[in-house]
């Protein structure tokens, strides 16, 4: 869209996970018809979108700190007579609707995950005067009609890209808000899925990221109308020409069913890397958690994915002081972790999110309690990354350089195993997958250098050598 001085300015700020990343694309994309520009700073913007996460509390409560500031951006505007427009999206919008009309009156329109397609129109009801909230989940499906990403919405945003398969989740593990903000599980089909694949690739994508909040559930049909699963479709993936790598967040031990061991152990283009949550190591308080598997069931899979890809690295999630977790059972999550070796991990103290079954449970853990064991299951699992990174030191390795570098001279790019890697690169190889010698290890990045024209040399004239010999 070519740039013009009075065009709708529109600014997103996004929270919480990778599905809200990809959402705010396609609520930018369903907006850009409409004249909106994106800008990167919300004061010179004319709508605001704040797309919410309300996974913990405290990732509720950035939001409405996030409003009050945007508050006294909007009161200077109407003194200026340039207003400002206020939409709140994503999960804390699902889940308190008209409620947070009432209690966040800088708010103009509430709109739910499921509902984007319809932004457009809830943006002109707002310009008109009225508070929208379109909270309800709608029958018709949002991704037949929100803008796919193709080449024209895509270009620019770099050569790895997200792609939402499935949504929802039916698992109601008993402390997450998500069956109830995002509903229940939906897939995508696969001929939808396959062409906005191909469109990413034409657009210059080379690495594609599946997301689900259940990836792993995704089920539809082939070409033929046979029953797929998640492995069937990264088959299907990856004979597109030009997609070179392909992961897939966040699985459900559950549903890591053997058509998906076998793409790991088939596919070059599946990368080495999963994320694999387990969230605690004690039976007792998994049942509570409503994990459906044992710390046992976890183990021999984790063994499974060993056995077909032996380079595989995991990462997990992990709560502590759910409720009614004692020093005990705290220790066998320490154990599990030991035992398992995880490359990266995310770990929380466990909040009470309300509408959840555990956040009445009586048996809620002292703050104090969950904070210390918090620190404690992160000394070991910073303990494991680092030493993760280190191993990689003297490799060589595939890098994909999808962003600018810290200094002038260097780009940025990811490992198989999503490592940020640092090295000296020119501009124009932006994009492209290249060979990088580490040399380098930190608390959470890389540093290389590119296996050069020296290198390769290096190991020829040894491989004539042996011929010779
Ligand atoms: N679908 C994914 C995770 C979605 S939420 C799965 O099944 O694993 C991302 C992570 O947030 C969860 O894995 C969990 O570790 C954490 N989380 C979710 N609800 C939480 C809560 N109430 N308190 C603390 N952490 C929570
Ligand atoms: Fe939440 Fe459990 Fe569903 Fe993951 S599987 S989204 S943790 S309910
Ligand atoms: Fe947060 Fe919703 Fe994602 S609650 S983690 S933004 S699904």
């Amino acid at each position: 869209m070519p740039h013009r001085e009075n065009s709708p300015k529109l600014y997103i700020k996004t929270y919480g996970c990778q599905m809200n990343v990809y959402d705010s694309e396609r609520m930018s994309d369903a907006l850009a018809p409409k004249g909106y520009e994106t800008t990167l700073a919300p004061q010179g913007a004319d709508l605001v979108i704040l797309n919410t996460c309300h996974i913990r509390e405290n990732a509720a409560a950035k939001v409405y700190s996030e409003l009050g500031r945007l508050r006294l951006l909007k009161e200077e505007r109407l003194k200026s007579g340039k207003p400002l427009t206020i939409g709140v999206a994503g999960c804390v919008a699902q889940a308190e609707g008209e409620e947070m009309l009432a209690r966040a009156g800088v708010v103009d329109f509430v709109v739910g995950p499921q509902a984007y397609h319809r932004l457009p129109q809830l943006i002109e009801r707002a310009k008109d005067g009225e508070r929208v909230v379109e909270t309800d989940f709608p029958t018709e499906d949002k991704f037949e009609h929100l803008p796919q990403a193709t080449r024209k919405v895509t270009l620019g945003r770099g050569p790895a890209a997200f792609l939402t398969v499935q949504e929802g989740c039916d698992k109601f593990c008993t402390f997450c808000v998500v069956p109830y903000t995002r509903g229940s599980e939906v897939s995508r089909p696969m001929a939808q899925l396959l062409a906005e694949a191909r469109g990413l690739v034409e657009a210059g994508v080379k690495e594609v990221t599946l997301l689900g909040q259940n990836v792993n559930a995704w089920h539809g049909e082939d070409k033929s109308g046979s029953a797929s699963n998640l492995g069937a479709l990264l088959f299907a993936l990856a004979e597109i020409d030009g997609l070179e790598r392909l992961r897939y967040t966040t699985s459900h031990p559950r549903d890591m069913h053997d058509e998906l061991l076998a793409a790991h152990r088939d596919l070059e283009k599946v990368m080495p890397y999963l994320h694999l949550p387990v969230q605690a190591g004690s039976d007792r308080i998994l049942k509570a958690m409503n994990r459906q598997h044992t710390a046992e069931d976890y183990l021999r899979l984790v063994d499974k994915l060993r056995k077909v890809r032996p380079d595989i690295a995991l990462s997990g999630d992990f709560i502590t002081g759910f409720p009614g977790e004692t020093e005990e059972d705290f220790d066998a999550t320490l154990k599990l972790v030991t035992e398992v070796g995880y490359a990266q991990a995310y770990s929380f103290k466990y909040s009470q999110r309300p509408g959840t079954p555990a956040a009445i449970n009586a048996e809620q853990v002292d703050e104090g309690v969950k904070a210390d064991r918090l620190a404690r299951l992160q000394e070991l699992l910073n303990a494991q990354s680092r030493a993760f990174n280190a191993s990689m030191v003297g490799r060589t390795m595939p890098v994909l350089l999808d962003r600018k570098g810290k200094h002038d001279g260097q780009l940025g790019g990811r490992s198989p195993y999503l490592q940020a890697v640092h090295l000296e690169a020119t501009e124009d190889m932006r994009g492209q997958i290249v060979e990088v010698v580490i040399e380098g290890a930190h608390a959470n990045s890389l540093s290389g250098r590119l296996a050069g024209k020296d290198h390769d040399a290096f190991q020829t004239s040894v491989l004539e050598k042996g011929d010779a010999a």
